[in-house]
């Protein structure tokens, strides 16, 4: 029972008590995002994880981004508000599973989303963000045969921007896949000069109505630039909120799943933390993210390739 408890008093306390840093991805909650140390993409999360010197990590993000940040910083103390903050791209992609695709396939490399479990990882040549994905993607040779998951729609996007055929791993993010093409062309309907920004993540049909197409850093970027004082956002919502802190003189909409409004977008698993659960982190360093030391060395390798390949 937290009542009678200053919870965010509390996290600012054991905040230092701890020499903790906060990291959080812009779709948590707004009150989370306001106190974290830093808010970021996943691969600006991941660089911060790898070059902390704090104590401990608290993680407001979804679990392979807690692992991520362990698997670069295995010395620190990582901990997850909520350790069911999972993620459907990753639930897709069972190890055992995508272990016997790469073995049916010898001559692919396997260019995954960072969106999976660390035995994926530890399966993988070289992990991509959304915001990293292009720029490796170009490095690889042309003739080289390529996996890509778990993804479908990330990779089947990337496919047809560079021409270039890779096998696609079926996996969905849950989120993305829930708009609805015909809301969002009442939607435009209703603002006719506003341009819409969505993720990768989206489905064709969505991606093809976008004006612009990007990771939430990139759609952050646009939005600042773009002349138009309206803007459609094809991602998840939260990131709206550090849109109206940056950008405070525009409008930004929600992009509307079948129901006309932005709220089935939602993640479900980046919305199990809250301020109360990272208190409890905080206070209990727990739920706490360890990984076995072959494992992580394993994971690492794919990750390194891309920290090394995205600068
Ligand atoms: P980015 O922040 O890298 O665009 O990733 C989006 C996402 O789905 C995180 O779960
Ligand atoms: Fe996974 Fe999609 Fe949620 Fe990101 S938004 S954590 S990809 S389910």
């Amino acid at each position: 029972d937290l009542s009678g408890i200053d919870v965010r008093a509390e996290i600012e306390r054991l905040r230092k008590e701890r020499n903790a840093v906060i990291l959080a991805h812009y779709y948590q909650r707004p009150e989370l995002q306001d106190l974290a140390d830093f808010v970021g993409d996943s691969l600006e999360l991941s660089r911060k994880a790898a070059e902390t010197d704090a104590d401990v990590i608290a993680f407001c993000g979804v679990k392979f981004m807690a692992d991520t940040a362990k698997i670069l910083s295995p010395n620190k103390i990582v901990v997850l508000p909520d350790i069911n903050a999972g993620c459907s791209l990753e639930d897709s992609c069972p190890p055992e599973k995508f272990k016997a695709f790469r073995e049916a396939h010898p001559d692919h490399i396997a260019l995954t989303y960072i969106n999976c479990s660390t035995e994926v990882k530890a399966l993988s040549d070289i992990i991509v963000t959304s915001s990293s994905a292009e720029t490796i993607l170009q490095q690889i040779p042309a003739d080289q045969k390529i996996i890509f998951g778990p993804d479908r729609h990330l990779g089947g996007y990337l496919s047809r921007k560079f021409n270039r055929e890779m096998l696609l791993w079926p996996g969905v993010c849950i989120v993305h896949e829930a708009f609805s093409e015909t809301e969002l062309l009442k939607l435009k309907a209703q603002h006719p000069g506003a341009p819409i920004a969505a993720h990768p993540e989206c489905p064709p049909h969505i991606v093809d109505h976008a004006d612009y197409v990007g990771s939430t850093s990139g759609i952050l970027q646009y939005a600042a630039t773009i002349p138009q004082d309206t803007l459609i956002v094809a991602t998840e919502p939260h990131i709206i909120h550090q849109m109206q802190l940056s950008i405070p003189n525009k409008t930004f909409i929600g992009a509307p799943g079948a129901d006309g409004n932005c709220n089935c977008n939602i993640c479900p698993y980046m919305a199990l933390n809250t301020l109360e659960k990272l208190y409890v982190a905080l206070r209990d360093l727990t739920p706490r993210v360890e990984i076995e030391e072959p494992l992580r060395l394993a994971a690492k390798k794919s990750l390194d390739r891309m920290l090394e390949m995205a600068s």
